[in-house]
Formats: structure tokens, C-alpha cells, sequence
């Protein structure tokens, strides 16, 4: 498995908005969703195949490359949370379908719960997907809902997964269960507390995002 975290002025900006207790709710929507753009922008180097041929400029002919719209490209926004920071994926992902997963984790138990799958029975063959969950605690709920996707005919290297903030048990997890998956994140923290909060982290970011 390998965790990018791209070294990139705007990404340190939009994560330290994030973690200020001050920043209100719009704005803290606002910069997660500035910062998934630039996660799924960094996410799709070199992943996403293009078309090559020729097209008419109004002073000549340009070689051009664009997406291939044949090439079926999926993003999974895990809710609550993963609804801010999915935000931008259809304005810079051309000809992207989104599937929901409503995940909600136990705050005793720590376990995961679905409680709504808007998932296909299989996905399109080759098809790429972008799951994306701002937290990644103890790794419970991300591992459920790929887990998921996983089970529709989808290969690990086929992933690319967008978060927020990471914390070591997961990425241990994750490395565990799905080698070949691709990790993007916008920090790395050390530490998970007993509670399962990521410290320093960024607080609740389903409650942050949506009051
Ligand atoms: C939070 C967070 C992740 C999950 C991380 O969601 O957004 O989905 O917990 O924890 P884990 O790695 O230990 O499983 P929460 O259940 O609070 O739902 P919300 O997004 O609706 O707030």
C-alpha cells in the first residue's frame, strides 16, 4: 500500500483552517471540500486514461488529450462527513457517478454500522473509484466500506483513497487488508486517544461539517 502526503502549500493551508477550533461550519465545509479538490486532483495523475486526436482552434489544427468519457470513474463519499469532502469531485472528475455509503461509527464500541448502501451490484468492468472519508481512526469504517466496494468487482489497485486526516492504526490496517490500495491524505497524526479521536486531529468532522 502507499500514503501520499503531497507536499503542497495549499494542502498545509486548507488542513490548518480545518483544525482551528474557530473556524464556523461554512467555512470549515468550504476547506474541506477546497482540500478533497486537491487530494483527487493529486489522485489522478497518471490514473486516469485519456483520448488522444485533433481538433480545430480558431487559428489551427492542436493535438489535444482529453478524459476518456468511456472509462467509468467512481467516487464513494462515506456520510456524513465524506459529503464535504467529495464536494468538488464532479466539477474537476469529468463524467464521474457517485455512489452514497452511510457509515456511522459506535462512539463506545468504535464499531461501524452501514446504514445506507447506494452501491451498484457490480461495478463497471475497469472501473476506477475514489473512496472518500476525511477520518482515518482506527481504521473500522474505511476498511467496512471497501470492504463493500471490494465485493462488486473491484481490485485494490483500482482505489484511490482521500481522507482528511490519518492516524497509524488505520494506514496499519489498511496495509494489512489491501495491499495495492493508494492512500491520499492531507496529514498524518500520530496519535488515536482511548476514546478513538485522532489527537491533534481536527474534532468531529461530520459535526463540523453540518452543525
Ligand atoms: C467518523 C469519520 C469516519 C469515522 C472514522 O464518522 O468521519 O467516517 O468516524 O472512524 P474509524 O476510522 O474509527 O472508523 P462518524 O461515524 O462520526 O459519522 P459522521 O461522518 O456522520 O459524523
Amino acid at each position: 500500500m502507499l500514503v501520499f502526503v503531497p507536499p503542497h502549500p495549499l494542502i498545509k493551508h486548507w488542513v490548518s483552517v480545518l483544525r482551528n477550533e474557530q473556524t464556523p461550519s461554512p467555512i470549515f465545509r468550504s476547506a474541506m471540500a477546497e482540500l478533497g479538490r486537491l487530494l483527487m486532483y493529486e489522485a489522478s495523475r497518471d490514473w486516469l486514461p485519456t483520448v488522444t486526436g485533433e481538433i480545430q482552434t480558431p487559428l489551427d489544427v492542436a493535438s489535444v488529450e482529453f478524459i476518456d468519457p468511456r472509462e467509468p470513474v467512481a467516487v464513494i463519499p462515506i456520510l456524513r462527513a465524506g459529503l464535504a469532502l467529495a464536494e468538488h469531485a464532479s466539477s474537476i472528475l469529468p463524467a464521474t457517478k457517485t455512489y452514497h455509503l452511510g457509515i456511522s461509527r459506535d462512539e463506545e464500541t468504535l464499531q461501524p454500522t452501514v446504514y445506507l448502501n447506494k452501491l451498484p451490484d457490480k461495478f463497471p468492468e475497469g472501473s476506477r473509484v475514489f473512496v472518500v472519508d476525511p477520518m482515518l481512526a482506527t481504521g473500522g469504517t474505511v476498511v467496512a466500506a471497501i470492504d463493500l466496494v471490494k465485493k462488486r468487482g473491484v481490485e485494490n489497485n483500482q482505489i484511490k483513497l482521500i481522507s482528511a486526516v490519518a492516524c497509524p492504526p488505520a494506514l496499519q490496517k489498511l496495509s494489512e487488508k489491501f495491499p495495492g490500495l493508494h492512500v491520499y491524505t492531507g496529514i498524518i497524526d500520530p496519535v488515536l486517544n482511548e476514546k478513538g479521536w485522532i489527537i491533534p486531529g481536527l474534532g468531529d468532522a461530520g459535526d463540523r461539517s453540518f452543525g
